[in-house]
């Protein structure tokens, strides 16, 4: 039988907004979830709070034009809130467009206490990446990029931000990612990525990964897309320039399981051996065999 209740997640974010107002029970798994589980208890946020960010979200949805779906919002916000709040950590988003997935991470920057830097050209993509082909697979989606896509003025993005979410705690770096993340100097607890590109990707890596505190995510929305999800699996490139092994990529080719079909987002984890702490029955340990 047809789960009604996901079709409420196709829809367009204004009919979600309408239906939400009349009837604020219509959720998908992923909001049942942000709403009734344990999610955002460590920094003091109970149902009524939920609902008000749940609500912000789907005004953001609704008035601002993104790149990412509601049950994206919702899983940044499960991941970030899984950080301990004694950690020191900023929360960094690379690619925002108009500043959607910026508001709600600002929401959370706001809770958490925590500073967001948004890092983007203002500008949109600085190039089609015209030699790469794009390939879902799972969707056998093709096609390319362009240079210009996706651009949202600072102006814009700001504007929407202090509309939809809290500016207060945002810093707004504009420039290329390859001359303006090189100074970046603060620890990370959260990053998110989506920046389409190949190239884009192998550059937030490159400046950004080695700030990223031990345990954390970086989370990134271009799961579907083959050639920027190699870049988390490229033993040579990582060995070269961040002397290390790659963390590989949780959701590549379909993305996280958050929707039915398919979903944009996943992740890459740092973490030491001590983070896996849960066994499972058909691994054995190396030294007893058991
Ligand atoms: C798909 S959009 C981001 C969508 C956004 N997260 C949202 O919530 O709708 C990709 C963004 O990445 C930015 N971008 C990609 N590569 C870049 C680069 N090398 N330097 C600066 N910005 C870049 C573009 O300007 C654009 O804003």
């Amino acid at each position: 039988m047809i789960d009604l209740k996901r079709i409420f997640f196709y829809l367009p974010p204004k009919i979600q907004q309408k239906i939400f107002s009349i009837n604020n029970n219509t959720k998908s798994f992923i909001a049942d979830e942000f709403l009734f589980s344990d999610i955002g208890k460590n920094y003091g946020l109970d149902l009524k709070d939920k609902k008000n960010i749940l609500k912000k979200i789907l005004e953001n949805l609704k008035k601002v034009e993104s790149a990412t779906s509601l049950n994206v919002h919702l899983t940044l916000l499960k991941y970030l809130f899984l950080i301990p709040k004694a950690s020191q950590g900023t929360i960094v988003e690379c690619g925002t467009y108009k500043g959607s997935t910026a508001i709600t991470l600002s929401i959370a920057a706001n809770i958490m206490e925590k500073k967001l830097i948004i890092y983007d050209s203002f500008e949109g993509l600085p190039n089609g990446e015209n030699n790469i082909k794009r390939k879902y697979p799972h969707l056998k989606l093709t096609g390319y990029y362009k240079k210009g896509m996706y651009c949202g003025t600072l102006d814009l993005v700001k504007k929407n931000i202090n509309n939809y979410g809290f500016i207060d705690n945002v810093t707004f770096i504009k420039g290329y990612f390859n001359n303006s993340l090189k100074k970046h100097d603060d620890n990370i607890d959260f990053l998110f990525l989506d920046v389409d590109l190949t190239s884009s990707t192998y550059t937030c890596i490159k400046y950004l990964w080695p700030y990223l505190n031990n345990d954390r995510y970086c989370m990134s929305d271009d799961a579907c897309d083959l050639s920027v999800v190699q870049c988390w699996f490229d033993s040579k490139w990582w060995k070269d320039n961040l002397k290390s092994k790659p963390p590989g990529y949780v959701g590549s080719g379909c993305g996280l399981n958050i929707s039915s079909s398919y979903a944009s987002l996943g992740y890459a984890y740092k973490g030491k051996d001590e983070n896996y702490n849960n066994k499972y029955p058909w691994l054995v340990d190396q030294k007893t065999k058991k």
